[in-house]
């Protein structure tokens, strides 16, 4: 794995074990660790060491074959129920982000469509769709980034939130990669970076991949957006999500409901930017969307320092759902969709 610029893979398959750079340590230092069994890639799933919709969907499928690998090659039911129980166990990890569900449903989909085959066929297959979720996440992070960059103005000031490259996703990113295709048309003129309270993906994940691509940007808090705004500083927003439903309404990283009002607010656009991956066709609205809420710790700590008194109550979702009416449009792999979303997702994801 090497980190000179921002379109390294975070999530490397090395035909034994998963590596995965620990994003926990970012940026003061780039370690690599290796995960080999099923709990370790829990483990590192709800600790946020690999993190972002589509990486945890694609950890999480690796995931599922180190679970099923060395499973008895008995009968297809027991062996399938058994697939089944590893992939609730590490869906478990965390709720939010539909890529997650979404990968191992796959996997579990064409396992049982290819029952008649010897298990040690499934093992292969387990592990075969995990690599094509892998390389399509590339595919389609790619394709994001040229659509949505034809959304972007010449010397454009674009906002964002949490982190979206190289290492929330397969390679690129989301948002992310609308940034980086941007960049390489010449058109950004700075990026403001939020930088994410409370566990600082904006802060320590954005500018660490915006510094190796050479991208101007400039770290701001979360609640100078406003201001920001308000001074003509900001030409579009941009985020990423971790799960839009029928209608549109997207999930994502706790602050992005906020930066949506304020662009709204301030005529400015405000853009998603999603492969059909993290689309639930299954969700009708936000509400139905189940939020994770993270320890009290993240809030009442700065790091391991304790910031608030103790015994006092905390309130920490990790994300917020942005209602539908407030995004100017989402970016796909299969094009920049505008409202109505729910008849556009129909036609080209139903
Ligand atoms: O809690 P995180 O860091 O996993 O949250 C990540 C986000 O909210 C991202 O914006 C989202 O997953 C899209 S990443 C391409």
């Amino acid at each position: 794995m090497s980190f000179t610029a921002s379109t390294f893979q975070s999530v490397e398959w090395t035909g034994d074990d998963i590596r995965i750079i620990d994003q926990t340590f970012l940026p003061q230092k780039e370690v690599i660790i290796s995960l080999t069994s099923v709990g370790q890639v829990w483990d590192a799933i709800k600790k946020l060491k690999v993190r972002g919709a589509p990486a945890i969907g694609i950890a999480g499928a690796y995931g599922l074959y180190l679970g099923v690998r060395d499973l008895h090659e008995g009968v297809f039911g027991t062996f399938y129920k058994e697939c089944e129980r590893v992939a609730d166990y590490l869906n478990s990890s965390r709720p939010t982000a539909v890529n997650l569900s979404w990968a191992l449903k796959r996997i579990l989909g064409i396992i049982y469509s290819q029952k008649e085959k010897p298990i040690s066929e499934l093992k292969k297959l387990a592990l075969q769709t995990a690599i094509n979720i892998h390389e399509e996440d590339r595919r389609l992070c790619k394709a994001i980034g040229e659509n949505g960059a034809e959304r972007v103005p010449p010397n454009a000031r674009i906002l964002t939130h949490c982190n979206t490259g190289s290492l929330a996703t397969g390679q690129y990113g989301t948002a992310f990669s609308v940034i980086l295709h941007a960049h390489k048309q010449k058109k950004i003129k700075n990026v403001w970076v939020d930088e994410t309270r409370p566990l600082l993906q904006g802060a320590r994940l954005t500018t660490w991949e915006l510094q190796k691509e050479e991208i101007p940007f400039t770290l701001n808090i979360d609640s100078a957006a406003a201001f920001l705004m308000q001074k003509g500083e900001v030409d579009l927003v941009i985020t990423g999500a971790d799960r839009i439903t029928r209608n549109g309404d997207t999930a994502n990283k706790i602050g992005t409901y906020s930066l949506a009002v304020l662009a709204n607010a301030h005529d400015i656009p405000f853009y998603i930017a999603a492969p059909y991956s993290t689309i639930d066709m299954h969700l009708e609205n936000g509400s139905d969307i189940e939020i994770e809420q993270r320890e009290e710790d993240e809030i009442t700590h700065f790091g391991s320092k304790r910031t608030a008194p103790k015994h006092i109550s905390a309130y920490n979702p990790a994300f917020d759902i942005t209602p539908n009416r407030l995004i100017s449009a989402i970016i796909t792999e299969k094009g920049v969709i505008e409202p109505d979303y729910r008849e556009k997702f129909e036609k080209l994801f139903g």
